[in-house]
């Protein structure tokens, strides 16, 4: 099956929602093959992955890995890689060895990167270049360490930075952009006003997508639950209820039971695995 491009997912501004939701491996990738449009390889990675306490430890090699893996997991949804905090903020240079990589190596079909006006020179830079580039507004969390906090963005006069930084990425050549932890209403603004789509995590209904991080939604990141996440599984509770009943067999030796075992003499038939 032909994957998504950057194009066919600009070309969905205003129509049917854009079904996105991140991976960071082939069986999890697989699962959302169907479903979603576009599937982005997350810098959040860090975070519900790793155990890192921000995103700001995440590399270009844990990118690239993780990358690989969703790729094999993937047929139809465009697959978009984040560039990594401190692989491209130096300068458009830079940010275009790094997004190649993402690219090449990590087989990438779009980068997406943290930043509105003071971004728009390195997303243009880029484009021009062949990369496309989603890019990502409102909540940074690359910037926790200048910000201090994961508050809600676009409040009051900061209403109106928030639509120049989206008129800015727009007009600078992305294909589309996140809006994170943002008023519905400035969402809304920002949906209406530019002309590519707009994915919101924490935005409105109103956006021309939404994405989540998958661990949250799936009820596998357990150590917090911001607002704007809804939870459609429970998988650590189911996770902690299978390995516990695994331990009790295996200390009441229930487990391994005769089906899992191997006789001394070989089976008759030459498909039999035991
Ligand atoms: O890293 C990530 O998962 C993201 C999404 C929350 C948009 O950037
Ligand atoms: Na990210």
């Amino acid at each position: 099956m032909k994957s998504l491009t950057p194009p066919d997912i600009q070309a969905m501004k205003g129509g049917e929602p854009i079904v996105c939701l991140t991976a960071y491996t082939t069986p999890i990738a697989r699962l959302m093959d169907e479903h979603c449009e576009l599937v982005l390889v997350g810098d959040s990675l860090g975070v519900v992955v790793h155990g890192l306490p921000s995103t700001v430890g995440v590399t270009m090699d844990m990118m690239l890995m993780h990358a690989r893996a969703v790729r094999r997991g993937l047929t139809r949804p465009l697959m978009v890689v984040d560039l990594p905090f401190g692989a491209y903020e130096a300068g458009p240079q830079q940010a275009f060895e790094s997004a190649a990589r993402l690219m090449t190596e990590g087989e990438a079909g779009a980068v997406k990167l943290e930043g509105g006006a003071v971004q728009a020179e390195t997303i243009r830079f880029l484009t021009e270049r062949g990369i496309p580039v989603m890019a990502h507004i409102g909540l940074l969390p690359q910037a926790i360490n200048t910000v201090g906090g994961y508050k809600v963005q676009g409040r009051g006069d900061a209403a109106e930075k928030l639509l120049d930084d989206a008129k800015a990425v727009a007009e600078a050549g992305a294909f589309s952009v996140v809006l994170e932890k943002v008023t519905a209403s400035i969402a809304e603004t920002v949906t209406e006003t530019i002309d590519i789509p707009t994915i919101g995590i924490g935005a409105s209904p109103r956006c021309d997508g939404q994405i989540l991080v998958t661990d949250d939604m799936l009820g596998l990141f357990e150590d917090f639950k911001p607002k704007f996440v809804k939870r459609y599984g429970d998988w650590a509770v189911a996770g902690r209820e299978a390995i516990s009943s695994y331990a009790s067999d295996v200390r009441a030796r229930r487990f391994p039971g005769p089906e899992h075992l191997f006789g001394d003499r070989a089976p008759a038939s030459k498909t039999a695995k035991n």
